[in-house]
């Protein structure tokens, strides 16, 4: 599902005299004047998400930066992110949770903006979430424990979502959840594609909800929300009696 970055090519008219103003042929003008077209639409379809509401502060609007398709970056569209993030709350009602958001920054938003005194911490491989400052932390799923000592089994909720559906990536993922999460009872949400069924199982226990989750860019694959606990009624219910 990669892109090929597309830079207009600069095939500037050689024979002009040197006084003159540089020029592009109409080829070249033409090129560039798609990549910007483009580039001002991206931005425009990724930056913010409106929620509920209007205006500013909790409820209103969640920037989100553009999708980098590089990194298998494909943002939550508004109702799944703050049907999750709702989820979320939920558990952390009654206590005062740490929440773990493995390579999930959309969640990451929603639950900020949906509750700013909620202890959330982000890990994720691309450095433009740094603007979260101390909620975030830099994460590599191939060196999967290699994280701050201080985060190690501090977390009652840990969301995932794996940049990949490999088998090799869910295992190191698996490894980072461990890592992380309260010995005790713990919360745990994975958010991956429907071929991580009986794996999700066999690895963390983990078992699909009737919820579907959504991207705001069209996906080949069937995404669903896996969980280690019965939701009830919120997420439209386990799929089945597990
Ligand atoms: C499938 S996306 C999940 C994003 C989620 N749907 C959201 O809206 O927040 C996978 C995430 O993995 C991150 N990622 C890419 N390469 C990674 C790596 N090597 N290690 C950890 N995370 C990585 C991407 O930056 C991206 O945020």
């Amino acid at each position: 599902m990669e892109e090929e970055l597309r830079t207009p090519k600069t095939d500037a008219v050689d024979d002009a005299d040197d006084d003159d103003p540089p020029a592009l042929s109409s080829h070249a003008l033409a090129a560039l004047q798609e990549f910007l077209k483009e580039q001002s639409q991206s931005l425009a379809n990724h930056e913010t998400v409106e929620t509920e509401g209007g205006g500013t502060g909790p409820g209103s609007e969640v920037a989100l930066v553009t999708e980098d398709w590089r990194l298998s970056q494909f943002w939550y569209d508004p109702e799944t992110a703050r049907t999750v993030a709702q989820e979320v709350l939920s558990l952390c009602s009654d206590s005062n949770y740490n929440v773990a958001c493995i390579a999930c920054p959309t969640l990451y938003a929603y639950l900020k903006n949906m509750d700013p005194n909620i202890s959330v911490q982000l890990l994720e491989y691309d450095k433009r979430f740094e603007q979260y400052g101390s909620d975030f932390t830099f994460y590599d799923y191939n060196q999967s424990e290699d994280l701050p000592l201080e985060l190690k089994h501090t977390y009652q909720v840990v969301v995932a979502d794996p940049p990949y559906l490999s088998k090799e990536c869910l295992e190191k993922v698996t490894q980072t959840i461990s890592f992380l999460v309260q010995p005790q009872k713990s919360y745990l949400l994975l958010l991956t594609g429907e071929v991580q069924r009986d794996r999700a199982a066999e690895l963390l226990g983990l078992y699909p909800c009737n919820f579907r989750p959504r991207h705001s860019s069209k996906l080949g694959n069937e995404f669903r929300l896996f969980t280690n606990y019965d939701p009830g009624e919120r997420l439209g219910g386990w799929e089945q009696e597990n």
